[in-house]
């Protein structure tokens, strides 16, 4: 009997559009590609890409960055994280959110996961009361949206500020309101992993004209402040201007350009990454030793990934595993291995940071695996993928 393997790549994206590379063919030829570098009735593509991208949100304000990670540093700085400050933070996440928290000099107080792979609500209160954070920076890790009411009427009681990693819920929403919109401030990526790509990039969101004033500000700006379109009036940079240093993280034209064409694709791109998951996620789900994250009815979910949890194996077990699918093309990645690999990390790993105990994300992490669904993989890949994925569940159970 012939074995059924896949063959295509984890990581391949779909091509840019035609249209996109002609707006970055546009932006090349100018030769002005530094966002201020604007002609006389020019607002400049990166500009235009903060208001496009606000008016997709919902947020009043927008800036446009360099990077996921440097929209977080620049939000942690702008609500007014100080150095030695402790952050709260999940333990289940990637590494440029401790990192964040780092870069601005301050310590990560990690936080419990859920089976869902959502933070943990009764940790997190616990941890607000052990400790001096009053920030939680937090990260929508692979998708996950925490019940967001529960968790906004808990920081609320004890006057902790939200600050949102959307990198992994760009377009999603919890009860009807987009992810992103719940906190003080919110931080997206437009990696090229992401729901965007620009191969690098983020953006920063918020209702907030002093911290939008200050994340101006210190993105660099210089004291060129007033040719942002989706940022507040000029009188909210009167003390900002002085007190914020230039952290040189500024998005440029020419990604900005290439992004623009792309949001109007995005809520249909959703739709498809959604029906892909709905096919990993039935066929996972008929195998009877892995278990699929709840998808609560108030989340309208990017599937843009997909995990599921194997039983409480050994380490071996594991990566057996996870060789016997790759042997067959399919990638899966590992949370639970203490060396980190490829981007897998794990909260251990992070030496910089204090050392925590956190033994029901261990035993979680211990249990993820995790695969990328890019939207140049079919249906029909999806449904090898999960056929595959079962069958070596299947063979596992029976050794
Ligand atoms: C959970 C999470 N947050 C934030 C980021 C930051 O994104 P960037 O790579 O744009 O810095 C990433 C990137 O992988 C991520 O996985």
């Amino acid at each position: 009997m012939s074995v059924l393997v896949f063959n295509k790549p984890f990581t391949q994206q779909e091509p840019i559009s035609p249209e996109a590379i002609a707006e970055a063919a546009r932006v090349l030829e100018s030769g002005r590609l530094h966002r201020y570098n604007t002609v006389e009735g020019e607002d400049g593509d990166t500009a235009l890409w903060e208001s496009e991208y606000a008016a997709y949100q919902g947020a009043k304000y927008c800036l446009a960055t360099t990077s996921g990670g440097t929209a977080m540093q620049i939000a942690l700085r702008a609500v007014g994280v100080q150095s030695g400050d402790a952050i709260l933070t999940n333990a289940f996440t990637l590494a440029p959110v401790p990192g964040a928290v780092a870069a601005v000099g301050a310590m990560p107080v990690f936080v419990e996961t859920t089976e869902n792979l959502t933070i943990d609500l009764q940790d997190l209160e616990a941890k607000i009361k052990s400790s001096t954070a009053r920030v939680l920076l937090l990260s929508h890790m692979r998708g996950h949206l925490a019940d967001m009411n529960a968790l906004c009427a808990l920081l609320e009681k004890h006057g902790v500020l939200l600050v949102e990693d959307c990198a992994h819920t760009m377009g999603a929403e919890w009860n009807g309101i987009k992810s992103g919109n719940y906190g003080k401030v919110a931080c997206f990526s437009t990696q090229t992993y992401k729901h965007l790509n620009s191969g690098e990039g983020g953006l920063l969101t918020t209702g907030d004209a002093d911290i939008m004033a200050n994340a101006v500000i210190l993105s660099g700006s210089y004291m060129l402040f007033e040719k942002h379109l989706a940022r507040p009036d000029k009188a909210a940079f009167e003390a900002p201007r002085f007190e914020n240093p230039n952290c040189s993280s500024r998005m440029d034209n020419l990604r900005a350009a290439i992004l623009r064409p792309q949001l109007p694709h995005l809520d249909r791109n959703i739709d498809r990454w959604n029906r892909r998951y709905q096919v990993l996620e039935e066929k996972l789900r008929s195998a009877a030793n892995a278990v699929v994250p709840n998808r609560p009815q108030q989340e309208l979910y990017v599937g843009s990934s997909f995990q599921f949890l194997v039983p409480d194996w050994t380490d071996e077990t594991c990566r057996a595993f996870v060789d016997a699918c790759k042997k067959r093309g399919v990638e899966l990645k590992w949370f639970g291995d203490a060396n980190p690999v490829g981007f897998t990390s794990r909260f251990d790993s992070w030496k910089y940071a204090p050392e925590q105990s956190l033994p029901g994300t261990i035993a979680i992490l211990r249990r993820i695996m995790d695969l990328r669904v890019p939207l140049s993989f079919t249906e029909e890949d999806c449904d090898t993928i999960g056929t595959i994925i079962v069958e070596e569940l299947g063979r596992m159970s029976q050794s």
